[in-house]
């Protein structure tokens, strides 16, 4: 694991950016792996400028999103559909038609999951795949458990991550309760991760994802073991790493 220490959230999202931009001016059809969430959308917008600048072209990029509420059209404004239009693809050149999200309108889970799982394959897996991380150490919606999940799957959510995500909701109880997910083990299939952390709330899941114990209990631990993973954190999220 790498580690990149960040002065702040604009450092941290411009140091992501260039690691983004470099995988994508390198092989311009690269495949990204893209998260949602607040932390990433300081580099979205980072890259957005350097499109408009003409210095980076998404023309033949496409991108697999890690997860997505179930049960949320893709236009509801919650939905992780509308969080990338509004927050990156509308802002880029990407085609929408190479965009995908797990299907959250789709009420069959197992249809969903499985659908996703072989477009994600035929794709080769992300060449990049970019992660927050959850106070509870999740990555994608991979809640702490007793076992490392594989395929894209159907979660409960934790009252932990409902908590964190209802700030995003007029009211915790509008806060949808399960998502579809990619799996830990197709997470960890992405030939280069990239993992964005910033503020103190994180410090906790960054120093147990770099070193504590590799356990399902801190599904983000895994990375441990990915050979080509790049932590880029601000001091707040490192601070209990010194
Ligand atoms: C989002 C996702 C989640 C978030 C995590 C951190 O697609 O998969 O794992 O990355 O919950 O969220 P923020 O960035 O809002 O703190």
């Amino acid at each position: 694991m790498k580690i990149i220490k960040a002065k702040d959230y604009e450092d941290m999202s411009r140091k992501a950016a260039n690691i983004i931009s470099a995988q994508v001016i390198l092989k311009p059809d690269c495949v990204l792996g893209l998260a949602t969430g607040s932390t990433p959308i300081g580099a979205y917008k980072q890259l957005a400028a350097w499109y408009e600048k003409g210095d980076v072209d998404f023309a033949e990029v496409s991108t697999y999103n890690l997860d997505e509420y179930r049960g949320l059209s893709h236009d509801d404004p919650q939905s992780y559909h509308y969080f990338m239009r509004e927050n990156f693809f509308d802002h880029i050149n990407i085609d929408l038609n190479n965009t995908h999200v797990p299907d959250g309108s789709n009420p069959d889970a197992a249809a969903a999951c499985s659908e996703y799982d072989k477009i994600v394959a035929a794709a080769g897996y992300p060449d990049l795949q970019l992660l927050g991380i959850g106070n509870n150490g999740h990555i994608g919606f991979n809640e702490p458990d007793d076992h490392f999940s594989k395929g894209t799957h159907c979660v409960d959510l934790t009252e932990s991550t409902i908590q964190a995500n209802s700030r995003l909701f007029d009211s915790i109880d509008d806060v949808p309760r399960q998502a579809y997910t990619m799996g830990t083990q197709t997470i960890m299939y992405a030939r280069m991760i990239l993992v964005v952390a910033n503020g103190e709330a994180k410090a906790q899941a960054v120093y147990d994802m770099c070193y504590g114990p590799v356990t399902p209990a801190c599904p983000a631990s895994i990375l441990q073991l990915h050979t080509n993973c790049v932590v880029v954190a601000d001091e707040a999220a490192l601070s209990l790493c010194e």
